[in-house]
């Protein structure tokens, strides 16, 4: 079996982080969400991944490379627009050939990994396909499938505004060959794109056999600020802890924290889980639960919760908690001490500040 990972895309609803970086290079729990992606399919025993690449595609390639980092052999495929994501799959025919795939979203996390799936359906022969659901609370926002009382697929429909049930496609999907032909038959949605949940439908009518698979664990689709702030706790969760930096005798460090090479811990209290990144330094401040701290960045005099921030970024003297935030790259947070006593700041577009 082959991997196909979709990494195009703009990512506008997690700007203004996603202005300079791949929405999928931004990490949950330190560790890019797509590395996270690359590795669940590694794990499941496959070692031939293409990644579809758009506009942030040099991004992608310098930051994952030919893929020996991760063990696996990777190859790009440029696609020129965001045509859909039957349109990716349609320009990856050379690289997939005759074989099985799995397609995974690069911007989706799911527990418990790909391992039991793939094995299912490297089993079932007779599958032309398998998809993934999860009940969810707005299936208006992704496809939604509808199940017979056996448990057989009757529909599938990309983003209804009248559900028929609350079971959304998950961003995970198994295929054999008959893809292909199904991408050739559909026509553009309303959007303007070839939907790979038009395809599966497709592959329905015409009596292929579609498998449904019903998700039990938990599965974020990190499409949203606040869907990245989830999936960064619910992965802090199962992270196993690990000391490898210093932390001085006076710092209060909980069970559940990492602290990555070279970060330093210096009068400080961090309450897990959370994750310290290499070289960070936390000094005289406190770092509350479910809070992601990537490397280089410097906290001073300061509280922060449940937030992620990104690399080389500093926080001082800030006087109240600060939470729920993403702060991204080379953002400087800190308390005014020059004259007019006022709040100074340089915000980029899209830019959202929630003061006291
Ligand atoms: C895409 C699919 C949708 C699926 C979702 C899962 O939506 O079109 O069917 O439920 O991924 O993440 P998009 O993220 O393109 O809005």
């Amino acid at each position: 079996m082959k991997g196909l990972i979709l990494s195009g895309g703009k990512g506008t609803r997690l700007y203004p982080l996603t202005y300079t970086r791949a929405k999928q290079l931004i990490p949950v729990a330190n560790k890019p969400v797509l590395f996270r992606v690359i590795e669940a399919i590694r794990d499941a025993g496959i070692s031939e991944i293409g990644i579809v690449i758009g506009d942030t595609g040099q991004q992608i390639r310098e930051a994952v490379g030919d893929g020996e980092q991760f063990g696996v052999q990777v190859h790009y495929i440029e696609q020129s627009a965001p045509l859909g994501l039957a349109h990716a799959v349609k320009i990856s025919r050379d690289f997939l050939g005759d074989d099985r795939f799995v397609m995974f979203l690069g911007d989706n996390v799911i527990q418990g990994g790909i391992s039991p799936l793939i094995a299912d359906f490297a089993h079932h022969h007779e599958w032309n396909c398998q998809i993934v659901l999860k009940e969810v609370a707005h299936p208006q926002q992704y496809g939604v499938a509808c199940l017979n009382e056996q448990g057989r697929i009757v529909q599938l429909i990309e983003k209804p505004q009248e559900p028929p049930s609350n079971l959304a496609l998950v961003g995970i999907y198994m295929f054999d060959p008959s893809i292909f032909e199904a991408a050739e038959a559909i026509k553009p949605s309303r959007r303007g794109e070839l939907e790979i949940t038009d395809a599966i439908q497709w592959l329905v009518k015409h009596n292929y056999v579609v498998f449904p698979h019903i998700h039990q664990g938990w599965w974020i689709d990190t499409g949203k600020a606040s869907d990245m702030l989830e999936a960064n706790s619910l992965v802090l969760e199962e992270l196993t802890p690990a000391i490898k930096g210093t932390v001085d005798t006076v710092s209060e460090i909980d069970s559940r924290v990492t602290i990555e090479e070279g970060a330093e811990i210096i009068h400080s209290v961090i309450r897990g889980p959370a994750i310290i990144g290499r070289n960070t330094r936390i000094v005289n401040s406190y770092v509350g639960p479910f809070s992601s701290i990537y490397h280089d960045v410097v906290i001073e005099n300061s509280e922060i919760e449940r937030s992620i921030v990104l690399e080389h970024s500093t926080i001082r003297n800030i006087p109240a908690r600060i939470q729920d935030s993403l702060i991204g790259r080379h953002a400087e947070v800190t308390l005014t001490v020059s004259l007019p006593k006022a709040i100074k700041m340089h915000l980029g577009d899209h830019s959202r500040l929630g003061l006291l």
